[in-house]
């Protein structure tokens, strides 16, 4: 598993300092760059770190407070990877972050954490303020503090990346065209106003401070390791327990679906491409009625793991809808395509086909998230290495 507060091994820290006394050309010294990624054990955060370093040598320093939402199951496979840094904190925790800073001199920050769920925001927004708003801003003061004491190569290079989400830009009509970067912010949700004022902050500390900032709103993603409270993790394992699948209001409320994957080669292309101080839309150009995805779902699971009680259609169940409830996002993603040539390498049916294959395949992951026993694991393995 990977280490709580850890760092570098010491070979990779020296030949660091080395670099950063200019004793090395750009070219070697970038084999020694790391990330800093908040969020990290959470669904897009676990499912990013695992694709970068899939992909790539370059460490990443991991910094999530394991709310409900964080699990560390889903690092199991960087166990005894060095280059996986993990670190229990908070984004509130100026002290902590400054320090981290400090200590690795990270190239990047990818800031994913957040508290994420509509339904939770309305029944208790003041944890998506604190969080998604003072956590933002607490990040872009060290960001900025640290970035004012780099100079020449490694201050051009510095990036803050800033995750968001469409649902910025509030509720379309049927008629209306996807979401531009240019259309304004409307948000509905105390989730989604929330991450529109981080997303404001992100916008004024490139513009007031010069901070280098990226930033990509994205679509509903799916895929691995998303938490069962999310539309189609929870249809998919109340379809496999019997239990009835919760369709909101009419459920003809349109979404666009990105596989999670897609997301984060998204995030990696504005990343090392993205222009400063600029936002990327990104979506899947797959927009869907949820009643839609719940009957994709339950058909996938009639052929894959058919039901001798019957389809699992017959557990559909229509309930009272969500206040506020918006009824339609979609996703112009051009601007990521012209610029960077990003495009979804995944159709919805590929995507959801691999998704519920994994939840198939993962009974255990979904059984442990459920009985919460992935919490107690959390503080059974790491009682005795904090
Ligand atoms: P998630 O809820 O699955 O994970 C959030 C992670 O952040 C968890 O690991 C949690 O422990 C951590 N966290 C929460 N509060 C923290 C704090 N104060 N300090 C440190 N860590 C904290 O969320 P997700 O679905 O992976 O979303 C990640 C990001 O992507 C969020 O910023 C979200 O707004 C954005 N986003 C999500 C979607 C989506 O469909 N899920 C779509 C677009 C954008
Ligand atoms: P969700 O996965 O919570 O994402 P978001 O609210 O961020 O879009 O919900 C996706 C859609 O599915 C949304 O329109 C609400 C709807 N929904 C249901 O109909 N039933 C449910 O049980 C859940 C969780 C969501």
């Amino acid at each position: 598993m990977p280490r709580i507060i850890g760092t570098l091994p010491l070979l990779g820290r020296l030949l660091r300092q080395f670099q950063m006394s200019g004793g090395l050309g750009p070219r070697f010294s970038r084999e020694f760059d790391m990330i800093l990624v908040t969020g990290g054990a959470g669904f897009i955060g676990s499912n990013f770190v695992l694709d970068w370093l899939a992909q790539s040598d370059e460490p990443v320093i991991n910094l999530d407070a394991l709310t409900y939402a964080g699990n560390l199951r889903n690092l199991v496979s960087l166990e005894g990877d060095a280059r996986h840094v993990f670190v229990k904190g908070d984004i509130c925790d100026r002290a902590l972050i400054d320090q981290l800073l400090t200590t690795h001199r990270p190239r990047a920050i990818v800031h994913f954490a957040a508290e994420s769920h509509v339904d939770r925001s309305i029944h208790g927004p003041g944890e998506f303020i604190k969080t998604n708003v003072e956590g933002t801003f607490t990040l872009l003061e060290a960001a900025r503090a640290f970035w004012n004491t780099l100079q020449g190569d490694e201050k051009t290079a510095f990036r803050f990346h800033h995750v968001s989400t469409d649902e910025v830009y509030g509720s379309l009509k049927p008629t209306d065209p996807p979401f531009a970067e240019t259309n304004p912010f409307e948000p509905n949700s105390p989730y989604s106003a929330s991450k529109a004022a981080s997303d404001h902050l992100v916008r004024a500390w490139h513009h007031t401070y010069g901070l280098p900032v990226v930033t990509t709103n994205c679509s509903n993603n799916y895929g691995p390791y998303h938490f069962p409270e999310k539309l189609i993790p929870l249809m998919i394992v109340n379809a496999l327990a019997g239990k009835p699948l919760p369709v909101y209001g009419d459920g003809q409320q349109i979404r666009d679906w990105l596989y999670v994957k897609d997301h984060c080669s998204a995030i990696r292309a504005v990343l090392a491409g993205g222009r400063l101080g600029e936002t990327y839309n990104i979506g899947g150009w797959n927009e869907k009625a949820n009643i839609d995805i719940v009957k994709t779902v339950c058909a996938l699971l009639d052929e894959l793991k058919p039901d001798a009680a019957g389809p699992y259609s017959r557990l559909i169940t229509y309930v009272t809808d969500r206040p506020g409830h918006d009824r339609r996002y979609a996703i112009d993603a051009r601007k990521v395509e012209r610029e960077l040539g990003w495009r979804p390498a995944e159709t919805f049916e590929t995507g959801i086909r691999k998704t519920v294959e994994w939840y198939l395949a993962n009974a255990e992951w979904v059984a442990e998230v459920q009985s919460g026993a992935y919490k107690d694991w959390v503080s059974t393995n790491y009682a005795a290495r904090s």
